[in-house]
């Protein structure tokens, strides 16, 4: 069993840690709120560090999972100097993939493996263990953590070289955001239509237009309700790096470009926090 330090215990990293510790690893914790991280020792047998140096001290996997970019540097600074030689930095954070391309080298300057592992499968693949989750970086490393990271994965996928791992989930998040377009005006449609929504599932939801967000999504947004799952916060953030990496690389990605601004008037009626399927209301407010 592995000694484990978990950086980051947000909606996200909280249940992660926890899963690590059901599957018998020895798991120490940080938080940047440290209120999260005894909360969370109260829940599981692990033990919650005040500083980064002391929860990373000794440790054999270094897993991250905190906001964005800016975010991963700021832990990175720490963990850098505090991991013991050979030690697998792997970051579950959603980054740019230059972030993880800087954070791979200057982790291999000091001998240590740095892997970018974003994940996918929302709050509740993380509760239930069952998260997707791509990789880049060195294959042994891959290998190395891959037992580990199967406590809260039902897929890990080793894409290639680092950075590799976050362009997989930049396409991931191109896909999403198109499906949630289309999913959008089906169902505004069906409502300025008179239709009724579940009746309409039942005919069209096993069929070619079936989706994880039809399936999970598309009631809840026929009753504009909003109040869980994956933060439009979270997803201009992401679709910002899928934007910023296609006009660096001369890629047209006209869909991106219109769900980001759409997303912009969701952020501006005040729903930042609501789940990325609130996307319908910049069609009908
Ligand atoms: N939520 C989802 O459904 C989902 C799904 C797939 C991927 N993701 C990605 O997973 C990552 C985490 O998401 P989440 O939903 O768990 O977010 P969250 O609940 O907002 O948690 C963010 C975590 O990052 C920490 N943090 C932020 N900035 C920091 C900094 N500068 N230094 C140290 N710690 C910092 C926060 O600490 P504090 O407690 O102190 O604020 C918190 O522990 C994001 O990159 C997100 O895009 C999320």
């Amino acid at each position: 069993m592995a000694k484990c330090a978990f950086l980051g215990l947000g909606v996200m990293g909280h249940p992660m840690a926890g899963h690590l510790v059901a599957a018998g690893h020895e798991v120490r914790v940080w938080n940047r709120t440290k209120l999260k991280a005894l909360n969370w020792s109260e829940t599981y047998k692990g033990k919650a560090f005040d500083s980064i140096d002391g929860c990373v001290d000794g440790a054999d996997f270094v897993f991250l999972c905190v906001g964005q970019d800016k975010d991963v540097f700021d832990v990175m600074e720490f963990v850098l100097v505090a991991a013991k030689p050979d030690a697998i930095i792997i970051d579950h954070t959603t980054a740019s993939s230059k972030c993880a391309q800087e954070c791979y080298a200057k982790a291999a300057e000091r001998k240590l493996e740095f892997i970018d592992a974003p994940i996918s499968g929302g709050e509740a693949g993380a509760v239930n263990g069952q998260l997707s989750i791509m990789c880049g970086g060195n294959k042994d490393a891959f290998e190395k953590a891959m037992p580990v990271m199967s406590a809260y994965a039902k897929a890990m996928t080793l894409i290639g070289p680092s950075g590799s791992g976050q362009m997989a989930k930049m396409i991931n998040q191109i896909c999403i955001a198109g499906v949630l377009q289309g999913l959008s005006e089906g169902v505004h449609f069906a409502t300025e239509m008179g239709l009724d929504m579940e009746t309409v599932l039942k005919a069209i939801g096993k069929g070619a237009a079936q989706s994880w967000q039809m399936d999970n999504r598309a009631i809840t947004m026929s009753r504009d309700e909003f109040d869980f799952g994956f933060a439009v916060d979270w997803m201009r953030k992401d679709l910002g790096i899928v934007l910023e990496t296609a006009s660096e690389n001369n890629i047209d990605l006209p869909l991106v470009q219109d769900v980001q601004s759409r997303y912009k008037v969701v952020q501006e009626m005040g729903g930042g926090r609501w789940d990325t399927s609130s996307l319908i209301k910049a069609l009908k407010d």
